[in-house]
């Protein structure tokens, strides 16, 4: 075998190599197991053709890496200056939820009290009679007490009926003046039909101060109505009965689809109820530990879902609870 000749030509065909294909071509036909070379090799008796067929070895494989590198690098270069990429083209849409309307509209309310500086409470939803009917004020006949209208685990706990009871938790906590809102799920032995489910969500608010009167609660309510369903809402009262409140009294909106003009929505009354409110009754206050002649306050009790329903208008409350999404990417 001339060893100058195949290093020539082993050389001139790895430098010609255009592309890693063909250099891995080259590499085989002059550096692999069936190269001239490696025959030449394992057939070699000599010290000093050893060397030299060695050294001839090294060189090509040198050359091949080399080579390797200088395509590698040319490829780079070429992509670089070549390829084109478009770095401002939209990327793939992931699909992406949102949040459930009932939290959208708990957010708002939320909002709308921290804004008047408002403590916002989430307290628990397994209650005894002594903290969501006793402490309350509710009189011993009171329905709501009964095992009918109320799901109790025994004859003390109970799934709270309301958010009332964070009325109690907070005026224990901590001395007056108290302005919070507690929000959270309620639980009553109700059927299901569009306006009614077993579960639902309420608020409630709570401010005991001195000096309260029921302007306060008024123009509090008035402001909660126009930061949630508009700067042109009314708020009117209609006397009712709470245990917790005296006096108590029902709050309305006007009407957002007439104007309260009266249509279909409003039952032609041009109102919408929304739920308790009153003057925090002084059985409360004693049943707190705090002097009814010191301190005066307003509280507030209303549906989530109630609110959801009239600011995104659909007509079926159970629709929130189902969880179908053809529905719920509406709002
Ligand atoms: N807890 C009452 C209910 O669930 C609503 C309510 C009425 C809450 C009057 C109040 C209130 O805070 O003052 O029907």
């Amino acid at each position: 075998m001339d060893a100058k000749a195949l290093e020539t030509e082993a050389q001139s065909a790895i430098a010609g190599a255009a592309s890693p294909d063909e250099l891995e071509e080259a590499r085989v036909r002059y550096l692999g197991r069936k190269s001239e070379l490696a025959q030449a090799l394992r057939g070699v008796r000599d010290r000093e053709a050893g060397m030299t067929l060695n050294a001839l070895r090294a060189a090509l494989e040198g050359a091949v890496e080399a080579r390797r590198a200088e395509l590698e690098r040319a490829e780079l270069e070429r992509t670089l200056t070549e390829d084109v990429v478009d770095v401002t083209l939209p990327g793939d849409a992931l699909p992406l939820g949102h949040l459930h309307p009932i939290t959208q509209t708990r957010r708002e309310i939320e909002d709308a009290f921290l804004g008047l500086g408002y403590e916002v409470r989430d307290d628990r939803e397994v209650e005894t009679v002594e903290f969501n009917f006793d402490k309350l004020a509710f009189d011993p006949w009171h329905p709501a007490r009964s095992h009918r209208a109320t799901f109790f685990f025994d004859d003390n706990r109970l799934l709270r009926t309301e958010t009332s009871p964070s009325q109690i938790f907070a005026l224990q906590e901590h001395e007056p003046p108290v302005y919070m809102v507690s929000i959270g799920r309620v639980y009553r032995r109700d059927d299901i039909d569009a306006t009614h489910y077993p579960i639902f969500h309420q608020f409630e608010g709570l401010a005991v101060d001195r000096n309260i009167t029921l302007a306060d609660l008024k123009g509090t309510l008035l402001h909660f109505m126009r930061t949630i369903f508009g700067p042109d809402r009314r708020v009117r009262f209609r006397t009712h009965y709470f245990p917790f409140t005296e006096p108590s009294m029902e709050p309305d909106v006007s009407c957002g689809i007439c104007g309260g003009a009266g249509c279909r929505t409003c039952r032609h009354s041009g109102w919408l109820e929304m739920g308790g409110s009153g003057m925090v009754d002084p059985r409360v206050f004693e049943n707190v530990g705090l002097d009814p002649e010191e301190w005066s306050g307003f509280a507030f009790g209303c549906g989530i879902e109630r609110v959801a329903q009239l600011k995104f208008d659909f007509p079926d409350i159970r629709a929130l609870w189902e969880g179908d999404l053809r529905v719920l990417t509406q709002f």
